[in-house]
């Protein structure tokens, strides 16, 4: 059984095989969140790309719980600039077998300045295969791209996107994702953390369910999903 938590915006955990994940864990400045960063447990935490609502509260969250960082070369390299003792860098399309399953590095549509101006290379989604035979889909911050068909093709079980708009794929682009993942369930997520990105995601729901075989399953932050 794997358990993906919603903690508002793009910040996900997920609990597969025994092991806790965070993605994108920023809990402190979100008022989205539904927790703090002092509340959550983690062994590893996964960093999309280096824009501040994504590296968040990592470095706070690793000196308190020992977890390790997985992100680009340039993200990993810079969280060991700053003390963060286990990290992993990976690339994009480059897979990893972790203890918790084997993990790839997507094509992902956006940028990765990180918070100090420094070089944050390429923005990542996550694909995740868990020991259990699961596929995971994690968007985070994208654009649509034809590429999503090639994802698609490996057989998602669940997909996380973003619907928000102006900074990544809006409702109607979402829409196309999902037809090129074929997702047996998506999660829609990086919508109403501000007015800037506010979306009903029920109506994109209804539009989903009629268009596409997927589930789509619209959580409240701090809601969770089992599959
Ligand atoms: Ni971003
Ligand atoms: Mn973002």
């Amino acid at each position: 059984m794997n358990k993906l938590t919603w903690y508002g915006h793009a910040t996900l955990g997920l609990e597969t095989d025994g092991y806790k994940l965070l993605v994108d864990p920023f809990f402190t400045d979100n008022p989205a969140a539904s927790t703090t960063a002092e509340a959550v447990d983690a062994d590893f935490i996964l960093i999309s790309h280096g824009h501040g609502d994504h590296v968040g509260d990592t470095v706070a969250i690793v000196e308190r719980t020992g977890a390790g960082v997985i992100s680009n070369f340039e993200i990993a390299n810079w969280f060991g600039a700053q003390g963060v003792e286990k990290i992993h860098p990976q690339h994009l399309g480059g897979g990893f077998q972790h203890p918790f399953g084997y993990l790839k590095l997507t094509l992902a549509l956006h940028g990765s300045a990180l918070p100090d101006g420094s070089y944050g290379g390429n923005p990542a989604g996550f694909l995740l295969t868990t020991n259990d035979g699961k596929k995971i889909y994690m968007a985070q911050d994208t654009g649509l791209f034809g590429d999503m068909q090639l994802i698609g093709d490996e057989g998602i079980d669940l997909a996380v996107i973003p619907i928000g708009d102006n900074f990544t794929m809006g409702p109607d682009d979402a829409l196309r994702a999902v037809k090129f993942l074929r997702p047996k369930a998506v999660i829609p997520i990086h919508y109403n953390t501000w007015d800037l990105i506010a979306q009903n995601p029920v109506s994109w729901a209804d539009k989903v369910q009629i268009e596409t075989q997927a589930k789509v399953v619209v959580l409240a932050a701090g809601e969770s999903f089992e599959f």
